[in-house]
């Protein structure tokens, strides 16, 4: 079985198609913007956020190496306000990886009202058939609140117009990351 990371790129490639839009909520290191950006394909573009200036220069310098900046909009905000940002055109995938940055300032954590905040932006301007997939790690303080939030807002979304999936391996130990994916499946007004 795959672990939550990896399931959530496959949730992700099996949505995307050259030439869309896909959002990298929480850019980080720019391990999903890159994947994002080999999803999308020369004609389509990844908006990927942090409020982290280390994490647009880390993102840089990944897509730089492999050749696919061009493929990608880095954008220094926070993703609450995404929808400054973002084209008109729809998103047919994000991704959220809600938590810390390894390795950098653990105080830079995700916060729930902020990312219910994203969330939403980013559920109306979602296609039909598009996915935004979230992975929570939760071992760290304030984790565990994020988390009961993030689950009781995709509870509360209406099954006509959303598929709601969650993925747990419940039988291990420290707090791996879990996952939820929000598929639209009512053809949107936008
Ligand atoms: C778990 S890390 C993401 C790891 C990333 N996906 C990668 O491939 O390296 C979470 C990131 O979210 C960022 N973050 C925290 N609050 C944010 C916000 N309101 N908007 C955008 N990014 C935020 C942090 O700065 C951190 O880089």
């Amino acid at each position: 079985m795959q672990n939550a990371l990896a399931f959530s790129h496959q949730l992700l490639k099996e949505v995307i198609q050259p030439g869309e839009i896909a959002v990298d909520a929480t850019m980080g290191n720019g391990h999903d913007t890159l994947f994002l950006a080999q999803l999308v394909g020369r004609s389509g573009q990844v908006y990927a956020c942090d409020l982290q200036e280390q994490a647009l220069a880390n993102t840089r310098q990944r897509l730089t190496e492999a050749n696919l900046l061009p493929r990608v909009t880095l954008l220094h905000c926070g993703h609450e306000e995404l929808d400054r940002h973002l084209p008109e055109q729809k998103i047919k995938g994000a991704i959220f990886n809600l938590g810390y940055l390894p390795q950098s300032d653990k105080a830079m954590i995700t916060l729930p009202e902020t990312t219910i905040a994203a969330l939403e932006i980013l559920l109306d301007r979602l296609a039909y058939r598009g996915r935004i997939v979230i992975v929570c790690y939760y071992g760290h303080p304030g984790g565990q609140s994020e988390l009961d939030e993030v689950r009781a807002f995709c509870q509360a979304l209406p099954q006509k117009e959303y598929s709601v999936l969650n993925y747990q391996f419940v039988n291990q130990q420290n707090q791996p990351p879990l996952l939820f994916c929000i598929e639209k499946i009512a053809k949107s007004k936008f």
